[in-house]
């Protein structure tokens, strides 16, 4: 499983790397990036899937 985030959607709401900081980070505008190439191991999938319900933009997707 991979996610990404869609730079054009996203509005940097935070909350992907409040709930997810193994897998997002913010930049130094507050807008949201995948850490690294946007991998998600095995028991970062649930926090993967929370972060992509708590988008009120619909900005991250799971690949
Ligand atoms: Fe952006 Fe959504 Fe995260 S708006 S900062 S991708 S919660």
């Amino acid at each position: 499983m991979k996610v990404q985030i869609d730079s054009a959607r996203c509005q940097g709401h935070g909350r992907c790397y409040d709930l997810a900081p193994e897998l997002f980070s913010e930049d130094d505008e507050g807008y949201g990036q995948v850490v690294g190439e946007g991998s998600v191991p095995p028991d970062e999938e649930r926090a993967a899937r929370l972060a992509v319900s708590n988008c009120p933009e619909r900005a991250i997707e799971i690949l």
